[in-house]
């Protein structure tokens, strides 16, 4: 029937036309339901078949499955290609990176300046080939002590100035007992660093009980004062800046011989002792040096406890040091107490970020 052929043909085209210029997959929903759902002319024309002539009901069945397919093919193409745009779309619009870790919140928190300053210091020291080595705060007087060539009656072991936990148990006043800890357990040679709390009967601007230190040790065969002289010039100028110098002075510890004291060119005044207006420096005291350690070759009484380790003091030698950590960021920051470092006053503690 040439008229149901025509019509079906013109819808075929008007739907395909349609189908081109949609430009949503939404649109393209509404197109079927249009040209092949249940109420639309296709529909109808199928469903009537069964109506017409017995001739007619052939050819016009023919052309009206073959209007369908051909509309539901051109949907099928339409679809595919506008799902794909429009995922490429949502995704160079969503920029949103799951993957990402959030944005941290503005203030984390901050390090202690303590604690920055000991990881300053440890940083100086492994990058000068040093490792780093912790030990009990609760230590036995022969490893604080008598390992140390403290004598019995030695004042610093007195009960004024250190706190017993029993007659061979204490706090440790000092990181020493940690050289003695570490030759027991490995033979030369040995360069290692020991940063840790350490307490004393003592409480003033520039003594608190608790307190931190970093001790130092390098035992080989050769190693001179000169060594120590030089590791000292090292950190000195990594922490203080690139133009200091050191100076050793002479001084006593048991545990070491000869001993010293050393100290570093006063950064404030580049060492003159005085500052640009001609005034005193008050932070060198016009000395234009800062104090800052103890140190010396390592005895060798000291080695004669460790002497089951290899430690035979015809054939190795060593410096130790150890230093207040409080002292030098005290002395970088300017801070006037000691005891602003543990009463956690923000006000304080923020400066440092
Ligand atoms: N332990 C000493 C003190 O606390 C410092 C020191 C360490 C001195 C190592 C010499 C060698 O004062």
């Amino acid at each position: 029937m040439p008229d149901a052929a025509g019509r079906l043909d013109e819808l075929r085209r008007e739907a395909e036309a349609a189908v081109r210029s949609a430009s949503s997959t939404a649109e393209l929903e509404d197109l079927r339901v249009r040209y092949l759902g249940r109420k639309s002319e296709l529909t109808g024309v199928l469903r009537g078949i069964g109506e017409l002539p017995p001739e007619e009901r052939g050819p016009v069945g023919q052309a009206a499955n073959a209007a369908r397919s051909a509309m539901e093919s051109a949907l099928a193409e339409r679809i595919a290609a506008l799902d794909a745009s429009e995922l490429d779309e949502r995704l160079a619009a969503d920029r949103i990176d799951v993957t990402l870790p959030g944005d941290p919140p503005p203030h984390p928190g901050r390090l202690h300046l303590i604690t920055q300053t000991r990881r300053e210091i440890e940083d100086v020291f492994v990058g000068l080939g040093f490792s780093v080595v912790e030990g009990p705060e609760i230590e036995f007087d022969y490893y604080n002590f008598t390992a140390l060539n403290f004598l019995p009656d030695h004042p610093a072991r007195a009960m004024q100035d250190t706190f017993y936990v029993s007659d061979d148990v204490l706090l440790r006043t000092h990181t020493s007992p940690l050289q003695v800890r570490t030759m027991e357990v490995q033979p030369p040679p040995v360069y290692a660093i020991m940063p840790g709390r350490v307490y004393r009967r003592d409480s003033d601007a520039t003594h608190t009980p608790m307190f931190n230190q970093v001790e130092g040790l390098a035992v080989d065969e050769d190693i001179t004062l000169g060594d120590l002289q030089g590791v000292l010039l090292e950190f000195a100028r990594a922490i203080f800046g690139q133009e200091r110098e050191i100076r050793l002075r002479s001084s006593y510890f048991p545990f070491t011989e000869p001993s010293v004291e050393a100290d570093v060119s006063c950064f404030q005044c580049g060492g003159s002792g005085a500052l640009p207006d001609g005034s005193r420096d008050p932070l060198c005291k016009g000395s234009g040096w800062l104090e800052i350690l103890g140190a010396g070759m390592v005895d060798p009484n000291v080695y004669g406890f460790v002497a089951d380790n290899g430690y035979d003091p015809e054939r190795v030698q060593g410096f130790a040091f150890g230093m207040g950590i409080e002292r030098i960021a005290m002395l970088r920051h300017g801070v006037p107490d000691l005891r602003m470092f543990f009463d956690n006053d923000l006000r304080f503690l923020e400066q440092f970020p």
